[in-house]
């Protein structure tokens, strides 16, 4: 693909303005796509946008939106409509964490988390993907955790289970649509050096954590656009995750559940988000 050809492709990364979705932002720009970055916080937005174009040459669209409030999604996907810009790499990565116990958070919390984790990430898919199927190519990643994978820590039921919901959507996407130049993935960060944990006053719990569970946010992009490249519907980090996983994954329900029970007794900090 030339230079003119490649840069008319377009991706688009929601939660852009921090930790994962800046480093899926500028490893997308600098394999040459122009990007729409999505986030509330403009001015981080303008700033990435201004490197990124003077770095690699590329386009880039700010688009200052509230994930969490209803309409969101139709109004961003009307704005890039608006400009004629085709999104062939949709990546849904904005998020965040509550640390409380279940019936301990506001509703008004837990709206807005289904809002960003859930209903952000099923829609943008459904707006976008009828272009992609119609010009018969198209990538989407969408961000979920180590958390969706298996029985979470005791105080992140809903994060936990909002984070299954987008594997489990990604995975079903992926076999509907693959057949149809569509590769569908969902990554899955573990604990991931980020702001994520400030906001959820989650950073005492973590601070003891060993290097060896800690992944930089670059790692997760890198990891995220190769995997949905090569068509894998999920994408683990590789060391202690992956081989953590295939481990839990071997036992009995009831083991893991006990563990999950003896590990929020005795390591609260080794949560894998
Ligand atoms: N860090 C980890 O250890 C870890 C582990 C597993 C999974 N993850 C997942 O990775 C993704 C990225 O998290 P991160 O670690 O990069 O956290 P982060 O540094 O706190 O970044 C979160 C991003 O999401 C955006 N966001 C949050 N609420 C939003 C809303 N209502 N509307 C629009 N954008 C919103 C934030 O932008 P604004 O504040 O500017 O709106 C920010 O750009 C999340 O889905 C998270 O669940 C993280």
């Amino acid at each position: 693909m030339n230079t003119d050809q490649a840069r008319e492709r377009w991706a688009l990364v929601t939660g852009a303005s921090a930790g994962i979705g800046t480093a899926f932002a500028r490893d997308l720009a600098a394999r040459g796509f122009n990007v729409v970055l999505v986030a509330r916080r403009a001015e981080r937005l303008n700033q990435l946008g201004a490197e990124l174009e003077d770095q690699h040459g590329i386009k880039t669209l700010v688009a200052a939106v509230d994930l969490s409030q209803g309409g969101a999604r139709e109004r961003l996907f009307k704005a890039t409509e608006a400009q004629n810009i085709q999104i062939e790499m949709l990546v849904n990565n904005a998020g965040f964490g509550i640390d409380k116990g279940y019936t301990e958070q506001e509703l008004d919390d837990q709206a807005a988390m289904l809002q960003v984790l859930v209903t952000t990430v099923a829609q943008t898919c459904r707006l976008y993907l009828p272009g992609m199927v119609a010009r018969g190519h198209g990538r989407i990643i969408n961000v979920a955790s180590m958390a969706g994978v298996m029985p979470t820590i005791i105080g992140q039921s809903l994060y936990g289970a909002c984070k299954s919901f987008v594997i489990k959507l990604s995975e079903n996407l992926h076999l509907e649509y693959g057949d149809k130049g569509i590769n569908v993935t969902a990554v899955c960060p573990g604990l991931t050096r980020t702001e994520f944990f400030g906001p959820a006053n989650m950073e005492d719990d973590v601070k003891d954590v060993g290097d060896f569970a800690w992944s930089e946010p670059e790692e997760i992009a890198a990891l995220g656009i190769e995997a949905v490249t090569a068509g894998e519907p999920l994408a683990l980090p590789k060391g202690f995750y992956r081989t953590y996983a295939r481990i839990v994954g071997l036992l009995p329900r009831w083991v893991q559940y006990w563990m999950v029970r003896k590990f929020n007794k005795t390591a609260s900090g080794t949560n894998p988000h």
